[in-house]
């Protein structure tokens, strides 16, 4: 079987890699690889602490491939000899201000619906678990669940296990994917798959990467906070980095406008909710794009007989990689109920 994949983002190499696997003769097809989200994400693997109200049929699928991952990335560094910085600690989730804490808990009840450990903590446990964490925090959840990964280095590692697996490169841009030689084709462009008719939105973020200097103290695990009514999140890696996101903005594809702004703000509560922040080196500031369908769910399926669309990952992408794969290359082999229907990418066409 001869499969085209269009997009080499984590999500389409591991679609790739897992196809060769299974004996698909694949070919990737980008003019850029890894240019997009994945250079972005931050790497958080959260089937918790990620839970959105109005997004609940996304759980099951993110609570799948969030606890593939640690086997996910024992294989892959296996494949590939490219470590990808997998990180086990818990994450905790802190509130700064009383509506910050009445918040956490009412996202704590959403948390708890997927079954996963969710545990409470005064703001003196919270602060004895992360003693960089302001005196001023009201309090919070400590997840042990929800965990993080280094997403360039994940993408570094399946470009090259994909490779050693005899998937083969075009790095030609795909105008007509009608018009690839291959029985199968996966769009897995990201927010360029609306080029192909699917109804992808980019939603932008933009991330700060820090570096902590060796004698530096860092946050012992992912750190997630609620500052006067904003989200943010401090995910520390153990080569010193300290990834710090993420804004979420519908300003379609624009790269550079309010990026001061985003940095300012972006900046402000995290010091707030960790002081130390203050010190670290800022290393750079980087804006994505989340590619995100009219529901924020994922749109993942058949188009037709010879398409599938793996694509809609919004925040999720390298959280859902793994089940995202492994499912596609299925479907892709001939399983046609691999796919949840709620991610069918006909979902929104009239009279569906
Ligand atoms: N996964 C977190 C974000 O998209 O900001």
């Amino acid at each position: 079987m001869r499969l085209a994949v269009v997009g080499a983002g984590s999500i389409g190499l591991a679609i790739a890699w897992r196809a060769a696997n299974l004996g698909a003769r694949v070919t990737v097809h980008d003019p850029a690889p890894g240019s997009g989200a994945s250079r972005v994400a931050a790497g958080i693997l959260a089937a918790a602490t990620e839970a959105q109200f109005g997004e609940e049929a996304l759980l099951p699928f993110m609570a799948e491939s969030v606890d593939a991952w640690p086997g996910f990335a024992a294989e892959l560094e296996a494949a590939s000899g490219v470590p990808v910085a997998h990180r086990d600690t818990a994450t905790l989730m802190v509130g700064l201000g009383e509506g910050d804490r009445a918040e956490i808990d009412r996202l704590a009840a959403l948390y708890r619906t997927t079954g996963r450990t969710v545990d409470t903590l005064a703001p003196r446990r919270a602060r004895e678990l992360e003693p960089l964490l302001t005196h001023r925090v009201r309090g919070g959840v400590l997840v042990p669940g929800d965990h993080a990964v280094e997403p360039r280095a994940v993408h570094a590692a399946l470009l090259a296990a994909a490779e050693r697996a005899g998937v083969e490169f075009r790095a030609a841009h795909v105008e007509d994917p009608a018009a690839l030689d291959a029985d199968q084709v996966v769009l897995a462009a990201g927010c360029g798959s609306a080029a192909f008719g699917l109804p992808v939105r980019p939603v932008r973020g933009a991330v700060l990467r820090l570096r902590a200097s060796a004698v530096q103290p860092r946050p012992a695990g992912t750190v997630r906070g609620h500052v006067h009514g904003h989200a943010i999140y401090i995910v520390p890696r153990d080569d010193g980095e300290i990834v710090v996101g993420a804004t979420v903005d519908e300003r379609g594809f624009d790269r550079t406008t309010g990026t001061a702004g985003a940095a300012h703000d972006l900046l402000r509560w995290s010091i707030d909710l960790v002081p130390e922040i203050a010190e670290y080196h800022l290393d750079e500031i980087t804006v994505g794009f989340r590619p995100t369908a009219p529901d924020n769910l994922p749109l993942i399926g058949r188009v037709d007989d010879r398409t599938i669309a793996a694509t809609g990952h919004y925040r999720h992408g390298i959280a859902l990689t793994p089940a995202t794969a492994d499912r596609v290359a299925a479907l892709a082999l001939g399983d046609a109920d691999a796919i949840p229907a709620a991610f069918d990418p006909l979902r929104f066409e009239e009279g569906s």
